[in-house]
Order: structure tokens, then C-alpha cells, then sequence
């Protein structure tokens, strides 16, 4: 069983689960560590997780805690990107940066994707079928079918995915934001943008960025530093999230080969499995953090000002008192109330484009490849080392196994 000394070393995924439920049942909100006198909370139970992302009593600006965390147009911007992020701030700049890309996500636009989305599926599957003997799956389906969408709707070149991909991993794997690679991806991602921003302000074109640049250019909703924020977030969020959906779903299809042959024999299933896949192998496994502005009684702990409480949203989503048979794989459950995508005003903003582009995946497999099985070694240590998300490192398959 994992004890936190063991979380930030390799393989903590591997007893992860083991060890939230011994969470939840001895101390579901945990002092995990302490760093600078101040301590950071786990919060393990469902109703205590929902709570938490629900009450507005822990926020989210960390510069309103302390007036030395280095909010200052001084600093580069390379570090000021991190400041202005809307998953980073509270009302009512929260509010407002929301509103500003709202419209690009919500249901009724994403659902107008879904025949490009499944071109894009298509392509990738002929390119995996040209291949022989096993394919990865992560690196062949699972990673560029969720990078491509995002890059066709922000306004990126999609060929420049190996690019997007190194400057996400850098910053969602960084313990340690000042180190000195860390700070020159950083440096390099951030030129790139500019360059982007100022092609794009020459000739706009129909896309998300072409958008906020006028917003920005009109000066009152949007400021320069915020525009780099929102897209650093936006290409973040769309690399390193829906390819973990995909690739744990179709992961746990494997681990459960009844649960895989319910699904071969009845397609209609698929989204009430990809609701499975995002409870039982949730992609993102914490919240990010909120921050205590006062000392504050939270489920008989006092949490004082300065500390840092985090939501175990994996943790949550196992939670037996929530959900019937929680360590149980079921493509067929229903209701399926998980955590998967937060709650509360921070709510994925990208919910609906991730469903529709784990529903298309799904069904494009397993049409594709209906004896479609896992091949070489597969034990747990195949998570990447990420404290944030769970995701696979690859998945082997093969195609016609
Ligand atoms: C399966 C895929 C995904 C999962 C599991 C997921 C999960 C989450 C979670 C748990 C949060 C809240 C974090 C917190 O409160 O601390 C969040 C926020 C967010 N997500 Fe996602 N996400 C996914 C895909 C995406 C995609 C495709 C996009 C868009 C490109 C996206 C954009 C965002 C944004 C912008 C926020 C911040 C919202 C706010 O602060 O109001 N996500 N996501």
C-alpha cells in the first residue's frame, strides 16, 4: 500500500486505489505534506469532493494569499502565463475569461464537429492498418485524434503537434516550476505564440485564436498577458486529457473482457461506457489547487490560511458509499454522477467536446477492429509517472487479434 512519502515516486498509480479507500475510511481530509509551513490537504470522500469544488470559501488566486507570490508585470512572461489562467483565478475575472470561449464549446457547436472529428478518426485508422504487426495505440489514435481537433479549433498547425505535446508534458510533469528546462520550454512555447498571434493578426482566419486576438485588440475583455494564458490552458487541456479518456477506456475494455464483449455486441452502450471509463480510470486524478484565505473549519479540520487543499477525484469517483460496487467495471451503469471533468464554476469547459470525441473513438475501434486485443506486457506500471493525470505510457495492440 502507498503512503504519501511514496506519491511523488514512480508506480504510485499502481496502489493508488488501495490506498484512497484507506483514505476515505481513516482520514478522508488528509494532511498529506507540509512545505514551507504550510500544509497540503487531500480530500478523498465523494460528498466531501463535491463540497469542496462547490464552496467558493477556498479560491483559486493564490496572489490573494500571499502578496509575495510574485504577481508582477516585472516577471516574465513565460511565468505570467501561469497567473491569468482562468482554471487560476476567481470571480470575477473568472467569470469573464469563461464567457469569452464559452460559445466555442458549448454542446451545440461541438456536436456540429462530429463529421470532421470522424474523418479524422477514419484517416488515423486507415494509417494504423497500413501497419504491421502490433500498434501502439496511444501514439497511433489515442494521442493525435483529441490534438488534431483542438489544433483545427484553436487555429494551430495540427503538424506541429510534437511540439504541443513536449511543451504540455514539460508543464503538467514540472514539480518545480523554476527549474531551469522547465523555464526554457517555456520560453520556446511562448515565442511560438507570438509569432502565431502576429500571422494571425495580419490574417485572421475563422478560429478560436483569430477570435480572442480581437478581443484582445479591442482591449476591454481580454488582456495580452490573459490571451497567452487562455491559450496555453486551451493547448494544455486538449493534449494531455482526452487522450488519457480514450486510452484508459479502451484499457479497462481489455482488463474486463466481458465488459468489452457487451460492448462489441451492442454499440449502443458506448456512452454509458465512456461515463464507465472517465469514473473508474478518471484522466485527471486531482483537482488543481485551492487555497484557504482564512482559517478555516472544513469537515472538522482546521484548515488554516496559506494552505493548499486538493480534491482526489479518483479517489471520489471509487467512493462505495456513492456508487454501487465502486472497484466494479461496468459499461452499463447508470446513474453514473462521477467527478470526472470537477464541479462547480471550474467545471470542464471541454466536457462535451471530450464525450464526443471518446464516443467517436469508441465506435470507430471497435468497428474498425472488432477482435481487436492487447498484446506484450501489461501490468500497472504502465501509468505515467504523473502525479496530476493518469495515463497510459502506450498500449499494444493487435489490430486483428
Ligand atoms: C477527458 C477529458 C477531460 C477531463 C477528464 C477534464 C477534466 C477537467 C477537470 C477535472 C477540470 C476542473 C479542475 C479543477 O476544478 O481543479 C477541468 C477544467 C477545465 N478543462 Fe477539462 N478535462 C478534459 C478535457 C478538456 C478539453 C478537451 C478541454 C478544452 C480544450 C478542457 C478545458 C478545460 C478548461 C478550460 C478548464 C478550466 C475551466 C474553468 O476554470 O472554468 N478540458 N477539466
Amino acid at each position: 500500500m502507498n503512503s504519501f512519502d511514496t506519491i511523488f515516486q514512480s508506480n504510485f498509480k499502481r496502489g493508488a486505489f488501495p490506498f484512497y479507500s484507506h483514505l476515505r475510511n481513516t482520514d478522508p481530509v488528509f494532511a498529506a505534506w507540509e512545505n514551507g509551513g504550510h500544509t497540503t490537504w487531500i480530500v478523498s470522500g465523494y460528498e466531501d469532493v463535491l463540497e469542496l469544488l462547490k464552496t467558493q470559501s477556498f479560491i483559486k488566486d493564490q496572489s490573494k494569499v500571499f502578496s509575495d507570490s510574485g504577481r508582477s508585470n516585472d516577471l516574465p512572461l513565460e511565468t505570467r502565463v501561469f497567473q491569468h489562467m482562468m482554471l487560476d483565478v476567481d470571480p470575477p475575472d473568472h467569470t469573464r475569461l469563461r464567457k469569452l470561449v464559452q460559445p466555442y464549446f458549448n454542446p451545440k457547436r461541438i456536436q456540429e464537429l462530429s463529421p470532421r472529428i470522424e474523418v479524422i478518426a477514419d484517416q488515423l485508422i486507415d494509417e494504423m492498418k497500413a501497419q504491421e504487426g502490433s500498434v501502439d495505440l496511444i501514439d497511433e489514435f489515442a494521442f493525435p485524434l483529441p490534438i488534431i481537433v483542438i489544433s483545427e479549433l484553436l487555429g494551430v498547425p495540427s503538424e506541429d503537434r510534437e511540439k504541443f505535446r513536449r511543451w504540455s508534458n514539460t508543464i503538467v510533469s514540472a514539480s518545480d516550476n523554476m527549474n531551469t528546462g522547465f523555464q526554457e520550454e517555456m520560453k520556446e512555447f511562448i515565442n511560438y505564440l507570438t509569432l502565431l498571434f502576429a500571422e494571425k493578426k495580419k490574417s485572421p482566419k475563422e478560429d478560436l485564436i483569430s477570435n480572442m486576438i480581437l478581443h484582445e485588440e479591442e482591449g476591454e475583455q481580454l488582456t495580452e498577458d490573459e490571451l497567452y494564458s487562455m491559450i496555453v490552458l486551451l493547448i494544455i487541456a486538449g493534449h494531455e486529457t482526452t487522450v488519457n479518456l480514450i486510452g484508459n477506456g479502451i484499457y479497462a475494455l481489455f482488463e474486463h473482457p466481458d465488459q468489452l464483449e457487451k460492448l462489441r455486441m451492442d454499440h449502443s452502450l458506448i456512452e454509458t461506457a465512456i461515463e464507465e471509463s472517465l469514473r473508474f480510470y478518471s484522466p485527471v486524478d486531482f483537482s488543481t489547487a485551492r487555497w484557504s484565505d482564512d482559517d478555516i473549519d472544513f469537515k472538522g479540520k482546521r484548515i488554516k490560511r496559506g494552505d493548499v487543499v486538493l480534491a482526489s477525484i479518483s479517489s471520489a469517483n471509487r467512493d462505495e458509499r456513492k456508487f454501487d460496487c465502486a472497484d466494479t467495471f461496468d459499461v452499463t451503469r447508470k446513474p453514473n454522477q462521477h467527478m470526472a471533468f470537477g464541479y462547480g464554476i471550474h467545471f470542464c469547459l471541454g466536457a462535451p467536446l471530450a464525450r464526443l470525441e471518446g464516443k467517436i473513438a469508441f465506435e470507430k475501434l471497435l468497428s474498425a477492429f472488432p477482435s481487436m486485443s492487447m498484446t506484450g506486457k501489461h501490468d500497472e506500471s504502465n501509468w505515467r509517472d504523473m502525479f496530476l493525470l493518469r495515463g497510459l505510457k502506450d498500449l499494444y495492440v493487435e489490430l486483428n487479434g
